[in-house]
């Protein structure tokens, strides 16, 4: 283990599980080697563009690098604010990695700023949006073949497109949580932004499910 990357890694705090080689595995509360096989990322990227939009620590822009694509741009803002991004910048030091990045709102994503890519990632944001159409908006936009969106799902018993609303800190204790939709309102709000197909790949841990949607 090199012990000087082995320190830096101690000091800051995770979210993403990335391993980093020779035995070190940055501690993220967050599972995400388990993550990564319900988002079913296509096993060979060879030549794709990526953008992963909420990339936070990076891991799934990193895995997107390992499956062969050619170009890949992490995005985020609120947790690279401050400190935030030190786990970004660390891993893809010790990883040796060509990612990209912009720290960029998702409200701010267009065609005409950053250009459009193969694969879009949106994971784990659908329901930080206080405007989930608006975001999907900025999906659909980037996305020139097939985005995976990865999101918490609620009122699965309801039989209609639904979303529940979080009034203040009431999801999780986390006041950044606005809206869970339920499946069939993600289908077809990713249908109402000009995706012309939508399947469910999964779903895990009884409130979160995984959709890929084609141009
Ligand atoms: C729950 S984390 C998901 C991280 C990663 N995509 C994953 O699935 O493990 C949500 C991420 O979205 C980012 N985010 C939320 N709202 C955002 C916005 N309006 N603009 C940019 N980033 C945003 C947060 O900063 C955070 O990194």
């Amino acid at each position: 283990m090199n012990h000087a990357v082995a320190e830096e890694v101690a000091s800051t705090t995770w979210f993403h599980r990335i391993d980093l080689g020779g035995g070190l595995v940055t501690p993220g509360i967050d599972d995400t080697p388990f993550k990564l096989t319900k988002i079913h990322l296509p096993a060979d990227l060879a030549g794709q563009s990526v953008i992963d939009i909420g990339a936070w620590n990076g891991a799934f822009s990193f895995a997107c690098e390992r499956r062969g694509a050619a170009r890949v741009l992490a995005t985020d803002w609120y947790c690279w604010q401050g400190a935030g991004k030190r786990g970004f910048d660390i891993a893809k030091r010790a990883l040796g990695s060509h990612v990209e990045e912009r720290e960029v709102k998702v409200e701010e994503i267009s065609a005409a700023s950053l250009g459009t890519f193969d694969l879009v990632l949106f994971l784990g944001v659908l329901y930080h949006a206080p405007d989930p159409i608006g975001y999907l908006r900025r999906v659909r936009e980037v996305c020139a073949g097939m985005a995976i969106i990865e999101t918490l799902v609620d009122a699965e018993d309801y039989p209609r497109p639904a979303l529940v609303f979080y009034e203040g800190d009431t999801e999780n204790r986390d006041a950044t949580n606005f809206f869970g939709p339920n499946r069939l309102a993600c289908e077809a709000m990713l249908r109402e932004v000009g995706f012309r197909e939508v399947r469910k790949m999964d779903e895990f841990y009884g409130n979160r499910m995984v959709f890929h949607a084609f141009v």
